[in-house]
């Protein structure tokens, strides 16, 4: 029997990484980082990867990834745009539970505006704050479909230290 894995989905910007590493540490488990894993893999960055092969060949990059993942309970931590694209959403579901951390398109600009990480979806428009917003709204509602599917769904905007013990509960309670 494989074990079950916790995904962390949602908008670029949401706080997967902070909000996986603290649920990591209180269920001491390991934690990994999509985009962290692929930049390994390969010895590139992200930003490289978009520019050089392109964004099909990354999400085919995450894809493989996702399959290759062991069996044993991890925290995972998904880019922004890996439950949208092939079967990701279903076969997370499958291996594990998916939360959705959900925030709103101004807390995600004021977020995304201030990450010092360069996101090539991002980059053009991350100068301009109205510009930047309408990306984002357009672009939630075509992902949301698939990061509604999730078991879970969380207003990420910095969990309280309640707010983050009640989702663990949750959590033990599906594993
Ligand atoms: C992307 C999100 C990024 C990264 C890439 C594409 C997306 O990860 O995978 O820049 O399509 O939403 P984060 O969500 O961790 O920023």
């Amino acid at each position: 029997m494989r074990g079950k894995l916790i995904f962390l989905i949602g908008f670029m910007g949401a706080g997967k990484t902070r909000t996986g590493k603290r649920l990591a540490k209180a269920l001491d488990f390991p934690f990994l980082d999509s985009d962290l894993e692929i930049m390994k893999n390969t010895q590139k960055s992200i930003e490289e990867l978009f520019a050089e092969e392109g964004e099909a060949h990354f999400r085919s990059l995450e894809k493989e990834w996702l399959l290759g993942l062991g069996p044993n309970p991890t925290i995972v931590s998904v880019g922004g745009g890996l439950p949208c694209f092939h079967n990701n959403m279903e076969e997370m579901n499958k291996r594990g539970i998916t939360i959705y951390l959900k925030l709103s398109v101004e807390a995600l600009a004021e977020r995304l505006q201030q990450s010092k990480t360069v996101r090539p979806l991002i980059e053009p428009y991350k100068q301009d704050e109205l510009v930047l917003k309408s990306f984002i709204r357009a672009k939630l509602e075509e992902r949301d479909v698939f990061y509604n599917q999730s078991h879970l769904i969380v207003n990420g905007l910095s969990l309280s230290q309640n707010r983050l013990n009640e989702l663990i509960d949750e959590i033990r309670e599906r594993l």
